[in-house]
């Protein structure tokens, strides 16, 4: 089969499509034939082998060699240990590892797959995962927000930070938006209440308090990040450096005591239950998931390189066919 593989962390220049093995689906696996598979920033940050916690699967080099999260398409064989779906079934969801959807053929588990809803594209399914989920799991669990709160998002106008902010005007919330210059109208777009453009300006230094905030992308200290919430506000970093990760594991039960403001990390549980309920709600209209730009998987670097240089809004999806050209 093609897949885009890479031996080396780098920029998207080491990404190579090559003729490689089919994988063999395990027990508990499924084969797919890859329709669709969107582009995260997991994906970049795989690549460039940053911030630290994308090493995680090899120090010096990558162990696994082909990136790809969130694939839609037509299951093939299955595990064993499978018995919900069968050949034939179309289905969509996150990979266990964060790898393996850029290419023609993926092994995933069966219990973080999904059917895939029938007048639904094999693209908008694959751009749902984990973007979808890492915002239900926030705004709707952690955040359990009151018609009216103040909700800042940090990297709204990007793939989690898109949903995550249909997802709290839905729930009644007073959304700021935070991103670069680029994205300030897209994330009017889609009913953001205010903007603020990170080039320009510092959100945890211009005085402005908030109930919740959700921080896709966190790099300040976590009293910069105190600094911003209301008295009993609540923070949640979901990605960022991991000095930043570790400040909030150091001083959050420091800062929780002292002002009773939480800083704290998100870590996403992938589970069906929660992906089929913001498929829901991208089914009724109430959530938009906005795919900027689609290619073809020949194209995966040229696709990571789009999202790297901060033009992506939304999110990017690949697409697979068969008979078309890969
Ligand atoms: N905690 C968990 O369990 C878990 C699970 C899965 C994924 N994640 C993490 O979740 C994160 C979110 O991913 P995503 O796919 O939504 O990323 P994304 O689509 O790249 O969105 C991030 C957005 O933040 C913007 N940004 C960059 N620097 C910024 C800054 N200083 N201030 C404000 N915005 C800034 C980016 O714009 P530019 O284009 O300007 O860079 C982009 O629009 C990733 O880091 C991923 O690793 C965490």
């Amino acid at each position: 089969m093609k897949a885009i593989v890479y031996y080396k962390y780098g920029s998207p220049d080491v990404l190579k499509l090559e003729d490689v093995e089919m994988p063999t689906p395990t027990d508990d696996e499924i084969l797919i034939r890859v329709h669709a598979v969107s582009v995260n920033r997991s994906d970049w940050e795989g690549l460039i082998g940053k911030p630290l916690y994308a090493r995680m699967g090899g120090l010096l080099k990558p162990r696994e060699h082909i990136l790809g999260s969130d694939i839609a398409g037509r299951v093939e064989r299955v595990g064993k240990n499978n018995h919900e779906f069968k050949p034939g079934d179309e289905v969509f969801g996150e990979m266990a590892n964060y790898g393996g959807g850029f290419a023609e053929y993926a092994c995933a588990r069966g219990r973080i797959l999904a059917l895939k809803p029938v007048n639904m594209t094999f693209e908008t399914a694959a751009a749902i995962p984990q973007a979808g989920v890492i915002a239900l799991q926030a705004i709707r669990d952690k955040a359990q927000l009151q018609p009216g709160q103040k909700v800042l998002i940090n990297g709204a106008g990007g793939g989690a930070g898109s949903f995550a902010l249909q997802l709290a005007k839905l729930y009644g919330a007073e959304v700021t938006g935070v991103d670069n210059t680029g994205k300030q109208d897209f994330m009017r777009s889609l009913g953001v209440d205010h903007v603020i453009d990170y080039t320009r300006e510092d959100f945890t230094k211009n005085g402005k308090q908030y109930d919740f905030i959700l921080d896709l992308i966190a790099y300040r200290s976590a009293f910069a990040y105190a600094r911003a919430l209301k008295s009993n506000g609540t923070y949640y970093a979901v990605g960022g450096s991991v000095a930043t990760f570790l400040q909030f594991l150091l001083f959050g039960p420091w800062i929780r005591r002292t002002s009773g403001k939480k800083v704290r990390l998100l870590a996403v549980q992938r589970n069906r239950k929660d992906l089929e309920s913001i498929t829901e709600l991208c089914q009724t209209g109430k959530i938009v998931p906005v795919i900027d730009r689609q290619y073809p998987l020949s194209e995966v670097p040229e696709a990571l390189r789009y999202l790297g240089e901060g033009r992506a809004k939304g999110k990017i999806v690949i697409t697979i066919e068969p008979n078309k050209k890969t």
